[in-house]
């Protein structure tokens, strides 16, 4: 199945608004630490429902937001949540950015780079596209030492890339991005039930799901573009 597909489906079935009220519990303090100045633009790739540019535009006043997607489904959702003409949703693919190069100031991507097919293709191309100093803030949930996202691949047909802490920092570095942060963002907002709940359907034990959320949480690496 093809991201296309099986992003469409999920955009289709309200996936998209899911994955974002999920998301935002890590994504808002992600979007907080972006060093995004007014009049700046911004690309979130992989955007889904299209959420971070809003935000970024509401609370940064970045100059122009364009959210990058395979998913036709995904973008016509993101315009009709988004009421704002200096914010476009964009198609295309992460192996092949349709941004020109050093014309982008920063990058946010939460829960989608390790969809690319070729993850170290796409990091060449956030460099070639971000501006001298520009930054790449990269969020994800599946990652090898959240060993609770480890079972996520068995449900979807896409092909993931499952990189550690430091598999991120060297793709970044070879990529020709200074690593200037990487950090664990916890999920305080997801209900986590008493011991007496558990087993649940997704966690053997509490300590487990409080693992998962209050500790692991969301990785967070930051790319810099050399000057
Ligand atoms: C799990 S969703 C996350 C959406 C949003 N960033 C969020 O936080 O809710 C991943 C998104 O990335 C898009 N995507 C995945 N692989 C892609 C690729 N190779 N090129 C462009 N978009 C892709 C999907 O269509 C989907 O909308």
């Amino acid at each position: 199945m093809s991201v296309r597909e099986e992003f469409d489906t999920w955009a289709a079935d309200g996936r998209d608004r899911g994955m974002e009220d999920r998301h935002w519990h890590t994504a808002k303090h992600v979007l907080a630490r972006m060093p995004v100045e007014e009049g700046e633009t911004v690309v979130d790739l992989g955007t889904g429902s299209g959420y971070a540019l809003r935000a970024l535009r509401e609370t940064k006043g970045a100059g122009r937001g364009y959210g990058l997607d395979a998913s036709p489904e995904m973008l016509r959702n993101a315009r009709s949540y988004t009421d704002d003409s200096r914010v476009s949703y964009v198609r295309g693919d992460f192996d092949a950015l349709p941004f020109a190069t050093d014309s982008v100031d920063h990058v946010f991507s939460m829960e989608a780079f390790y969809y690319a097919s070729d993850p170290l293709r796409t990091l060449r191309e956030l460099r070639r596209v971000l501006r001298p100093g520009g930054t790449f803030f990269c969020a994800v949930n599946y990652y090898e030492e959240n060993v609770h996202s480890h079972g996520w691949q068995e449900n979807i047909a896409i092909e993931m890339t499952r990189w550690d802490r430091q598999e991120y920092r060297e793709a970044f570095r070879e990529a020709g991005l200074f690593v200037a942060e990487q950090d664990n963002i916890p999920d305080r907002e997801t209900e986590i039930p008493p011991e007496t709940a558990f087993p649940t359907e997704g966690f053997d034990t509490r300590a487990a799901m409080v693992e998962r959320y209050r500790e692991l949480g969301t990785l967070l690496t930051v790319g810099v573009a050399p000057e």
